[in-house]
């Protein structure tokens, strides 16, 4: 490789950040970066991870039709959801720990989507308060929620969440009890937290990601330090895991949800036909087909395969946003194609921080998918994402 497209990493070894255009690329180089059990916290999932592999098998199976010689000069991927202007139809997801990759990592994120004015949507479990980053995102702010087993704690968040201006909330139904997440487990990442002695060398031959880790703020779930300040940060995580995963949930929580809610209200982590008509029926504004991106059910399907049964289900009277397993602008396509008005990505906005750092990395990634993105849309013939739909779909078959 030419010499000066090597940087010295403020990581520990030589990799290349410059001539970086995929986020396969982004993935290869966090993996280098980043010690192995933050590594294996972003991209691990489920059980055997099944799941994970099937997301993208199932965006691999399809491909779309182009048309060609259409006047597409004025293409553009703007789109309009919930009553708001967007520059692209996909938002930054809701991800817990995200500053595990690197501290400032929630900020970095935030900071981009307000720039580059996509969403961004903070977790009930970030390592980063509603507050500063709603000063960040501004408008740009969506909130997820975690209904919880203790309602107060959530009637709070929400609270918290109106008080800033917030107008979109996500509420993730798709925890009912944590999930079986072997690499963390082995890494002895679970909760309680008892690192591996593997883990303890590993982390000690990435001294930059340490060194960060040190100087940065205490990691911790920081929607709930108001409550649970005083606690250390095992105990709080576990009290908070605790009440975030709660089997006894049922779509009254929905409901009341619904009521204290007065502004957008999406369900996250829909994957069967019947409880998208359920969230429909109890007045959502929108749900996220998703599967977490194989974080919790390793036997889920794909959001992929399940979103036009999805659609047909509920017609037009949902929004209908997708997640897991998108990692490029045609995987937006064929979201798009099969019925979706807006697309979630997760892990691939914490490798872009993971390989190029918290300035470049999601400013460039923001860029990248779009136009990615828009010289899709260009070879299909189609001036506006809203154009896209099951006819672009290959085979006709594909994902119907
Ligand atoms: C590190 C990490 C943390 C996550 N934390 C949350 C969370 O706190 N709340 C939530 O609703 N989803 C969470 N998710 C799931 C994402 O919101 C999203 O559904 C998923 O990442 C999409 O799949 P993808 O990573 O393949 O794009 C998390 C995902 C990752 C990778």
């Amino acid at each position: 490789m030419h010499r000066n497209r090597i940087e010295r990493a403020e990581g520990d070894k030589v990799v290349p950040t410059k001539g970086i255009f995929t986020t396969r690329q982004m993935e290869d180089i966090a993996r280098k970066r980043l010690p192995r059990a933050v590594f294996d916290f972003v991209e691990g999932g489920a059980g055997a991870e099944l799941a994970i592999a099937r997301n993208r098998r199932r965006f691999e199976e399809i491909a779309l039709l182009p048309q060609a010689l259409r006047d597409c000069a004025a293409a553009s991927t703007e789109v309009t959801i919930f009553g708001r202007r967007y520059a692209a139809p996909f938002a930054v997801a809701p991800m817990g720990f995200a500053d595990l990759v690197r501290p400032g990592t929630d900020r970095a994120l935030a900071r981009a989507a307000k720039e580059k004015n996509i969403p961004y949507v903070l977790s009930t479990a970030a390592t980063t308060a509603i507050e500063p980053i709603n000063a960040i995102a501004q408008d740009n702010l969506w909130f997820q929620l975690y209904p919880g087993s203790d309602e107060a704690m959530a009637a709070r968040l929400m609270e918290r969440a109106l008080n800033v201006g917030v107008t979109t909330l996500l509420a993730t139904v798709d925890i009912p009890v944590p999930a079986k997440r072997v690499r963390d487990r082995m890494n002895g990442l679970a909760i309680p937290l008892r690192p591996s002695l593997r883990t303890v060398l590993d982390v000690a031959r990435h001294p930059a990601w340490l060194m960060r880790a040190a100087l940065g703020e205490r990691l911790g779930m920081a929607n709930f330090m108001d409550s649970k300040g005083g606690m250390s940060g095992l105990a709080h995580a576990e009290f908070v895991s605790r009440q975030l995963s709660c089997p006894a949930l049922d779509w009254r929580r929905i409901e009341a949800i619904r009521k204290a809610w007065p502004h957008n209200l999406v369900i996250k982590g829909i994957l069967n036909p019947r409880d998208a008509l359920t969230a429909s029926k109890l007045g959502a504004d929108g749900i996220v087909v998703s599967n977490h991106g194989g974080r919790q059910l390793d036997a889920a399907p794909a959001s992929i395969e399940v979103f036009p049964a999805i659609r047909d289900a509920c017609g037009d009277a949902l929004t209908l946003i997708l997640d897991s397993g998108v990692r490029n602008g045609d995987d937006i396509a064929k979201s798009l194609a099969s019925g979706a008005d807006f697309v979630l990505l997760g892990r691939a906005f914490l490798y872009a921080v993971g390989s190029m750092g918290l300035e470049r990395g999601p400013a460039t990634i923001i860029d990248m998918l779009r136009e990615e993105l828009l010289n899709t849309l260009i070879h299909l013939g189609c001036t506006t994402p809203g154009e896209l739909n099951r006819e672009f779909l290959w085979p006709p078959a594909a994902g119907r």
